[in-house]
């Protein structure tokens, strides 16, 4: 970009890539009002712990440590605890970890564009930012969004994140199903799934067919003609069952029926006409499909449902910056005497 050199990146980290943490911490506050600081303790208390449980053979990093809800003194579901009073404060934790093999391979692929990385986020999470209006975000939703090869997915509730996670499936694997199933090029099956394809075979017109180019014959040959049913019955059983994925992890992870019934699609792939019922369908969800509202003024082009994510990066850096892990660090100042030995001894050694 003339004049404006781009130097440092926000990077978004696929949810196959990343995992959810929940995390209760207790500090000590001895009777003084809570304050942003009292929270940061916390927070990096838990942030401690979760290495320290670190799994040998599964090395991660943290990308998010989001505080969920407080407890004073064993009172819990309390929103705002900033200026009250008691002698423990507790904080329910969502933290986001991000496996290290992968992030050491998107950071050596972005290092060789000479660019450094601000940030890591979550793929889901960034599409959730960008598209949820205030209310979903405040009363429950959940945003799917189906890429190339992954189908990241994440659940919002008071406004915070509260599980991140993927199934390794998404548009690319419905073009590969239509390349075998109508024996086509990759690039022609990607072609007619964008032209003719749809996400649920109810009310098509049975005799409508459609020009299939024969895989390794030249541009002249004739193409077969194929019924568009036969596109379309490829096309469904592979969305449902991402649905299906989708819909298994969260009851695994008793987000079922809990947080809300509605889901917010983006993604490049949802904008396959007949993509709001099929999910509608399959997860007995409101559904609508997800745009980049809250980023106003962009052109046409890019403000689609395959252009949430990238968006929400946008939102994450400006507004949430105090849900990264190395920030809350940086900007703890040390409450106990225990933990200012602690601090001194990790500052200097
Ligand atoms: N109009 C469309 N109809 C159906 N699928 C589409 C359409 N436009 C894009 N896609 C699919 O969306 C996927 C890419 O989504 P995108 O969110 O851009 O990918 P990623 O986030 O993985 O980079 C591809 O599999 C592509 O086939
Ligand atoms: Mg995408």
């Amino acid at each position: 970009m003339k004049g404006y050199p781009l130097r440092e990146v926000v990077v978004n980290l696929p949810g196959v890539h990343a995992g959810s943490i929940l995390h209760k911490a207790e500090v000590s506050i001895s009777g003084h009002p809570v304050t942003d600081n009292d929270i940061r303790r916390a927070l990096v208390k838990a942030q401690e712990e979760a290495f320290e449980h670190m799994p040998e053979d599964g090395a991660f990093e943290l990308i998010h440590t989001i505080p969920v809800s407080y407890k004073i003194d064993g009172h819990d579901g309390i929103a705002e605890p900033r200026g009250m009073v008691g002698h423990t404060l507790g904080v329910d934790i969502h933290m986001t970890s991000g496996d290290m093999l992968a992030l050491r391979n998107i950071a050596s692929c972005i290092e060789k564009s000479h660019l450094d990385i601000s940030a890591f986020c979550t793929s889901s999470y960034a599409a959730g930012l960008a598209s949820l209006v205030d209310d979903e975000m405040e009363l429950g939703c959940t945003v799917i969004d189906i890429g190339g090869g992954v189908t990241s997915f994440s659940v919002f509730h008071n406004r915070n994140l509260l599980y991140a996670d993927a199934v390794p499936i998404g548009g690319k694997h419905v073009t590969g199903d239509i390349a075998k199933g109508l024996t086509a090029a990759i690039n022609d099956a990607e072609r007619i799934k964008v032209l003719y394809g749809s996400a649920m075979a109810g009310g098509l017109d049975e005799t409508e067919m459609i020009d299939v180019p024969r895989l390794g014959e030249d541009a002249f040959a004739p193409p077969n003609h194929v019924p568009r049913s036969l596109l379309v019955g490829i096309i469904q059983p592979r969305l449902e069952e991402i649905f299906e994925l989708v819909r298994s992890r969260l009851q695994d992870a008793g987000l079922g029926s809990a947080v809300g019934r509605r889901v917010v699609l983006t993604g490049g792939a949802s904008l396959m006409p007949g993509m709001k019922d099929l999910a509608n369908y399959v997860m007995d969800k409101q559904v609508r499909i997800g745009k980049p509202i809250r980023l106003t003024g962009l052109p046409d082009a890019v403000s689609g449902p395959a252009f949430a994510t990238t968006a929400g990066l946008l939102s994450y850096i400006a507004e949430r910056s105090d849900e990264m892990p190395a920030d809350i660090i940086a900007q703890v100042t040390p409450g106990t005497l225990w933990e200012r030995v602690k601090y001194w001894m990790r500052e200097n050694w």
